[in-house]
């Protein structure tokens, strides 16, 4: 074939602007490393991301080392044996007993050094936490988190409240698909297996929020399913659980919010949704205290009137496969935003 002569063809492209091209690919490609890093196992922030960090650590340096000896040997060799004019081949070495004792002993140390930390770790994250832990059962739906809290009292959606530096004893299971209940920064993964109960168990280090994402394949909206941890201090935490177990603030009369109560009080949401002494639905999150959550749709949007009132019209527009159905018949623009207003002064 005959080419003009060649600039198109990369094949013919000169070394400076292949090198260009090299580095503004990596660049590009650098650029998705870039931070925050909201999500990482590598910045743990309890006893069990530590503990899993620590192994993490330990066997990444024994493959250094492994790593390091094979290649040194491997470049040795290559240097040292290499053909060169004129001499001959080198005599193959065979049954060198000392040699072969000791290349099958060291991978067999060093598994035993690997092994050792690995058992000690699973144990100790097994799951298991002292009785007086908070105990709260977590439940996989497509595609949301419900959170109960037995001996409190409470129960609540995608954003779990804990307290700092007390035990938390975490039991998971599914009511329909399977999920996996994962907070990289706090714990590992578990799976949410319906008709099973996994448990894990943590204890937080620092006040702050932790995101989280469900991490088994569990339908159509699995990468929408996240979720968040708020680890409180102990006086926030029990303002927290205070405001919880009482129902949601009464709405001002006549006021926006009450219109807005009245349209949900006779809206299809009621069937779905538990708003403590408005409405009694399981099928969705509860809402009882919706105001004071920081996003909607387990973590996809922020909780804001203009996400919610288009959350509300139209569910499954948002999130595909979402199980909360479009209004029908639709709300007016004025009843969706007094159902907007009402829902967020649930606090
Ligand atoms: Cu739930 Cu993926």
């Amino acid at each position: 074939m005959v080419r003009p002569k060649g600039k198109s063809d990369l094949g013919t492209v000169d070394a400076v602007t292949r090198c260009r091209l090299w580095l503004t690919t990596a660049a590009l490609a650098l650029a998705g490393c870039a931070g925050p890093f909201p999500q990482s196992t590598l910045r743990p922030r309890s006893d069990y991301g530590r503990a899993i960090d620590h192994l993490f650590t330990d066997i990444f340096w024994w493959a250094v080392i492994v790593f390091v000896l094979v290649e040194a040997l491997l470049l040795i060799a290559l240097v040292r044996f290499r053909h060169r004019e004129g001499r001959p081949a080198p005599k193959p070495a065979r049954g060198n007993t000392a040699l072969e004792i000791g290349w099958t002993l060291a991978p067999a140390v060093i598994l035993v050094l690997v092994a050792v930390p690995t058992m000690r770790t699973i144990l100790a994250t097994a799951g298991d936490a002292p009785s007086d832990a908070l105990k709260v059962e977590v439940i996989g739906h497509q595609w949301w988190w419900e959170y109960k809290y037995p001996n409190l009292g409470i129960v609540t959606a995608n954003e779990m409240h804990v307290p700092v530096a007390k035990p938390v004893q975490v039991s998971i299971t599914s009511a329909d698909v399977i999920h996996s209940f994962w907070v990289p920064r706090l714990a590992g993964k578990r799976d949410a297996t319906p008709g099973h109960v996994t448990r894990m168990a943590f204890r937080a280090d620092s006040v702050g929020e932790y995101s989280g994402q469900c991490a088994e394949f569990c339908g159509v909206s699995h990468a929408n399913m996240g979720l968040r941890v708020l680890v409180d201090s102990d006086s926030a935490f029990e303002r927290w659980v205070k405001t919880e177990q009482g129902g949601p603030e009464a709405p001002a009369p006549a006021s926006p919010v009450e219109r807005g109560k009245a349209v949900y009080s006779r809206s299809a949401c009621l069937a779905c949704h538990t708003i403590q002494g408005v409405s009694p639905g399981v099928m969705g999150p509860n809402l009882t205290h919706f105001g004071s959550n920081t996003t909607i749709a387990a973590g996809m949007f922020a909780n804001d009137p203009a996400h919610l009132a288009a959350w509300i019209a139209d569910a499954p527009s948002l999130k595909p496969g979402s199980l909360m159905p479009r209004m029908q018949p639709p709300l007016s623009d004025a009843e969706v935003a007094a159902i907007v207003a009402y829902l967020q002064s649930l606090k």
